[in-house]
């Protein structure tokens, strides 16, 4: 019975011009501030809310690194307008502090409605269904780096397969309107970085006198890893070498987005050496941009 009222109420609804004015909020196609959009999106504001995405302006090393916001070309992708396929946005002049913001990804002033992946009945806003959404292209305008390394690839995972992974779930959680609108597929809005499991390595090593050499082969992760535009995301590669059950010795390497793994191709790793050891562990450690610490990913023993 209840999906009967409820399409009543749509046509209804779309049918009257007036009504449907009645439903919309204006302030909504200003591009106004997330939280604004969070008043009936909770979810999706909660889980950008925690995203590097909220902070991509107030980050205390973007604003080191782009002087206090003097670099020009610096601010385009941290604080955008509108986003473009493929060519970095323009800067918008409000809002700043919101970062990477909603209106920014969906409001599009060519139709002046929010673009997405479904065809919605959205009173308080103008929706537009927009293909463009479910596919990498629309993060390539900013990550344009690491869009092409994806590309050389040729992986049918697109960005939001794993960086937005769906949930079933509502769109909405503001009474009464999340009770017109069915469960959907919702993207998760942390953009969260997977932490690799060990066996998306592939770790060799040859010993000999002078030399531990590794080859170092990533497999799963379908761009380089580290990988970034402007951040500074690092490996580490430790070794330690272990005699008569003691370290004896130990050393590191970093690896840097200059320097990554390519997937499926194999990276020669050389660490000289002039004693004898038992055994060498050798742990692989992670450090996103904007983390203090890094985190153990795997290890291995040879
Ligand atoms: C308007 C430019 C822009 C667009 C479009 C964009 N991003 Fe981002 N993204 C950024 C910026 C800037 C940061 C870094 C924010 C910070 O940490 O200061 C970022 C950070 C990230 C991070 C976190 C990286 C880390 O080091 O933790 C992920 C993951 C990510 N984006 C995925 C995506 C995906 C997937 C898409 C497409 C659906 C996308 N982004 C679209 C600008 C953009
Ligand atoms: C007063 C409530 C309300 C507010 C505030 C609101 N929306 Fe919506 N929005 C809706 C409803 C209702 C739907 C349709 C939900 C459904 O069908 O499951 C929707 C759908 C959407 C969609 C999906 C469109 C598609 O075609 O896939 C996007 C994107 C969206 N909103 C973005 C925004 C953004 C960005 C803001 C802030 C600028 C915002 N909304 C503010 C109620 C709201
Ligand atoms: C970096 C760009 C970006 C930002 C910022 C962003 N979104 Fe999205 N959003 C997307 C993409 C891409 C999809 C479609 C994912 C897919 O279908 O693969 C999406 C999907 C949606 C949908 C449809 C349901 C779903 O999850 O698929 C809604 C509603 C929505 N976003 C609202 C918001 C709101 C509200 C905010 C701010 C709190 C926001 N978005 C911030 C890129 C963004
Ligand atoms: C098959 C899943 C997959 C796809 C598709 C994918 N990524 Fe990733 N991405 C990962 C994993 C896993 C990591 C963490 C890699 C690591 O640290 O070893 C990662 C890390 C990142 C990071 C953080 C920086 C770093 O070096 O850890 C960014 C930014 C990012 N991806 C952006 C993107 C963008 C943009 C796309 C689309 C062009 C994309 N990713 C496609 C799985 C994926
Ligand atoms: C073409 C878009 C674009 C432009 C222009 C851009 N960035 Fe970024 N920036 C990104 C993206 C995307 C990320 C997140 C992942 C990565 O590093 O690729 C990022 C991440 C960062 C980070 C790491 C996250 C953090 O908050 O610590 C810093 C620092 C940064 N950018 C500084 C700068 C500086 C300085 C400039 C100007 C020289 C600049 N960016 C220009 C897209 C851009």
């Amino acid at each position: 019975m209840r999906p009967l009222i409820l399409l009543l109420l749509a046509v209804i609804l779309s049918s009257c011009d007036k009504i449907t004015k009645v439903f919309q909020e204006d302030d909504l196609l200003q591009r106004p501030v997330a939280s604004r959009c969070g008043d009936c999106h909770q979810e999706i504001y909660k889980q950008w809310k925690e995203s590097r995405h909220s902070k991509a302006w107030i980050s205390e090393e973007f604003k080191r690194a782009s002087e206090n916001y003097t670099k020009e070309k610096c601010l385009s992708c941290h604080a955008p307008y509108e986003i473009t396929v493929g060519d970095k946005p323009k800067v918008r002049d409000i809002n700043l502090a919101d970062g990477v913001n909603c209106a920014s990804c969906h409001f599009r002033d060519s139709t002046k409605s929010m673009h997405g992946p479904y065809d919605v009945f959205s009173p308080p806003h103008p929706s537009t269904k927009d293909d463009q959404y479910t596919k990498t292209e629309i993060c390539s305008g900013c990550h344009q780096e690491t869009f092409k390394q994806w590309q050389i690839v040729k992986t049918d995972k697109n960005c939001q397969n794993c960086h937005m992974q769906p949930k079933e779930g509502k769109l909405i959680q503001k009474f009464p309107f999340d009770l017109f609108h069915a469960s959907k597929e919702i993207h998760h809005h942390g953009f969260i970085v997977p932490t690799p499991k060990p066996d998306f390595f592939r770790v060799e090593a040859v010993k000999n006198k002078e030399n531990l050499t590794l080859y170092i082969t990533s497999l799963k992760t379908p761009h380089n890893v580290p990988t970034a535009d402007h951040g500074n995301p690092k490996y580490y590669i430790d070794v330690e070498y272990i005699k008569d059950g003691n370290v004896i010795y130990s050393d590191s390497q970093t690896l840097t987005k200059k320097e990554p793994l390519i997937y499926k191709q194999t990276k020669e790793v050389v660490f000289p050496v002039n004693f004898s050891y038992d055994k060498v562990k050798v742990t692989l450690s992670r450090k996103l941009s904007w983390e203090e610490k890094p985190k153990k990913i795997a290890d291995f023993e040879f």
